[in-house]
């Protein structure tokens, strides 16, 4: 046999011991001292010059091969216990819940608790769900107050609030109880108390005889709840798509006297209220012989912000994690 020969059986043998051997096993009987291969360089080494000429490329290239094989499998087998994924790591950090999750679920769980279902809507919405169906028609000066972001698309905007998914649920036939929070975007200049997007949630109730007395009682629910306290304060006010419209105060949670929260009143203002416009169901198809309903709305933000002492609105979007792990 000659040292080509010799060659070719050590590759095949290689070969063979590749899929078969375990890594420490071809590693013991392929590299290092006394190794098949260390025995047939020590072999080339006795060759005559001529052989030497015409096996020394081939040795190397078997040689390398063999090398090469090794230290992959040696790398694949470092790769693994790095990434090894079932590995128990004890005190690891976990992540935690944005703020507008908690209040969002401790408001959801007050609201499933009276019997109401919990809706979403589009926050790309036509003009004419978030004004025209709100009783809000193109010339009326409420309008202004609800700076729009208008898209490039004819007709459709950014929802300036979560009434629009009132005129989603009214598709159904009542009685309709839903309580919506989400998202409501105004195109206004940023500061500590305005952002481009904030989190409101809008209620609805649409039933047979409802009356301003249904909604008094469901909102001192809530606040009780949310709060601890049942006082509630109720001021004329004006949204077109109800009437009357009021806006509802609950008593300062932090004080009895008057703090910096309730701007030293007592009150702190949580929503706007009132008993659905007639033109609103009148617009949504809803038979008015036989129901009725009413409405309120709530920011949402502003809300965590005054039970969390949350002093500038910006924090919610922000990415400061000083901000966010006081929420663990
Ligand atoms: N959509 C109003 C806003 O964004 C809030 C509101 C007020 C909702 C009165 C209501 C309501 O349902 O009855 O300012």
């Amino acid at each position: 046999m000659n040292f080509n020969d010799k060659l070719n059986q050590l590759k095949d043998l290689f070969i063979k011991d590749s899929t078969t051997l375990s890594y420490s096993e071809i590693k013991k009987k392929y590299s290092g001292k006394g190794s098949v291969v260390d025995l047939l360089t020590d072999e080339f080494k006795k060759l005559s010059s001529d052989e030497k000429k015409d096996y020394g490329s081939l040795l190397q290239e078997v040689k390398k091969e063999i090398h090469e094989f090794i230290n992959k499998k040696e790398e694949i087998k470092v790769t693994k216990k790095i990434l090894d994924v079932t590995a128990y790591k004890p005190n690891a950090k976990r992540g935690h819940l944005h703020p507008y999750t908690h209040i969002t679920r401790k408001l959801e769980d007050i609201f499933i608790s009276m019997g109401y279902a919990i809706h979403s809507g589009p926050e790309i919405e036509t003009e004419y769900i978030n004004f025209e169906a709100l009783n809000i028609p193109a010339d009326h000066p409420a309008r202004d107050m609800q700076d729009t972001f208008w898209l490039n698309i004819p007709g459709f905007l950014l929802r300036t609030h979560t009434s629009t998914v009132q005129i989603h649920a009214l598709k159904q036939e009542p009685p309709i109880a839903i309580f919506v929070p989400g998202r409501a975007y105004r195109c206004e200049a940023t500061d500590a108390s305005h952002d481009v997007v904030f989190m409101q949630a809008e209620g609805m109730l649409v039933g047979e005889n409802i009356t301003l007395g249904d909604l008094v009682g469901t909102l001192k629910d809530l606040f009780k709840r949310l709060l601890g306290n049942d006082k509630i304060r109720l001021r004329p006010s004006y949204f077109p798509f109800v009437e009357p419209g009021l806006e509802v105060d609950a008593q300062c949670p932090f004080c009895k006297d008057g703090c910096a929260t309730c701007k030293y009143s007592t009150w702190i203002e949580i929503a706007g209220a009132g008993m659905i416009h007639p033109n609103v169901l009148e617009k949504a198809g809803i038979n008015q012989d036989k129901y009725n309903g009413f409405a309120f709305g709530m920011g949402l933000t502003r809300l965590a912000m005054i039970l969390y002492g949350i002093s500038d609105i910006r924090l919610f979007q922000s990415d400061k994690l000083e901000f966010l792990n006081q929420f663990n």
